[in-house]
């Protein structure tokens, strides 16, 4: 089953970013060049998504509409949801259930930024061919901040723990995830965890329980960045500045997402770069319309 929506997460209270997101979501913050959302939201593209929905606070949902509007300008669809309590990652599915109606999805949350040689071809290839869930995981040195696989040496899962206190593997579980149609009801049946929230972890289990939880792995050669703190922020600027700098090409550029996607065309690029008041942004986008074909 190919995948067909997406739900970006983007409604967190982000305390750990005060004050620098006591007036908004960190999801709208700057990281380089680009507002971090823009980081998920080129992932889904990546992964042929053109039917997305964010979830956000009441707070911020005037700005998001603002920056992106109902998806047009990228030749895919954009729909809102609120979410006026923080209950939990899996609560996603709960409030996305008409979105998401019969179909599979991705959910990715707004936070979280990749980043590697062959992701969008990864990425691509696993939204095709769903089948139960799929968790995609990432070596880290510190893991007990996240949710943590325990791998065999199939790469197949066999243990789950959310911010386990004691090390059980170096493998993060990132905050991408792919879902076949279960995911709303089986989210409906989870009982909230110790810090009062419906966990992505425990949404997991369930699928690993039936047998139905894929892993795919990232080695050392990709960069992921849960951007929840500002030294992550800061890390993962330094890292788009220094790719965008020695490469020329940008990370997380939405519209050249789309256009490589072929949501959009050449022409819709160029009316997007005459939007742009930033010459150099605007400019990228003109030369990546004047280019050969995508
Ligand atoms: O980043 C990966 C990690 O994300 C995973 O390894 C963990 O398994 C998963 O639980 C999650 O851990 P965090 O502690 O980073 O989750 P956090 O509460 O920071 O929420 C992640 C994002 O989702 C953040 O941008 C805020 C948003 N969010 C979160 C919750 C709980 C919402 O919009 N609504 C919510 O109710």
């Amino acid at each position: 089953m190919t995948i067909k929506k997406g739900i970006i997460l983007a409604a967190g209270k982000a305390t750990r970013l005060h004050p620098t997101s006591l007036a908004f979501g960190k999801q709208l913050m700057a990281v380089y060049d680009k507002p971090l959302i823009y980081y998920p939201l080129a992932a889904l593209m990546a992964a042929g998504i053109r039917d997305v929905l964010i979830i956000v606070t009441p707070r911020d949902r005037k700005l998001f509409e603002t920056l992106l509007g109902d998806g047009s300008q990228y030749g895919i669809s954009i729909a809102y949801e609120e979410q006026h309590k923080q209950d939990g990652i899996a609560g996603a599915f709960i409030i996305g259930e008409n979105f998401v109606g019969g179909d599979t999805v991705c959910l990715i949350l707004g936070d979280n930024f990749f980043h590697g040689p062959e992701f969008d071809a990864i990425l691509n290839k696993a939204a095709r061919s769903v089948n139960g869930a799929t968790i995609f995981c990432h070596h880290v040195n510190e893991p007990s901040a996240y949710g943590v696989a325990v791998l065999d040496a199939n790469s197949r899962v066999t243990r789950l723990v959310e911010k386990p206190k004691e090390f059980i593997s170096n493998w993060c579980v990132t905050g991408l995830y792919f879902y076949d149609n279960k995911a709303v009801e089986t989210a409906k049946t989870l009982t909230p965890s110790a810090r009062n929230e419906l966990e992505i972890t425990d949404l997991n289990i369930k699928y690993l329980e039936q047998g139905k939880l894929n892993a795919i792995t990232f080695d050392g050669s990709y960069r992921w960045f849960d951007l929840g703190t500002h030294q992550n922020i800061h890390d993962a600027a330094e890292f788009i500045r220094d790719h965008e700098l020695s490469t020329g090409q940008k990370i997380g550029c939405i519209d050249e997402a789309a256009y490589r996607a072929g949501f959009i065309d050449a022409a819709q690029v160029r009316g997007n770069a005459d939007k742009i008041g930033n010459p150099a942004y605007a400019n990228y986008l003109r030369k990546l319309a004047d280019a050969a074909p995508r």
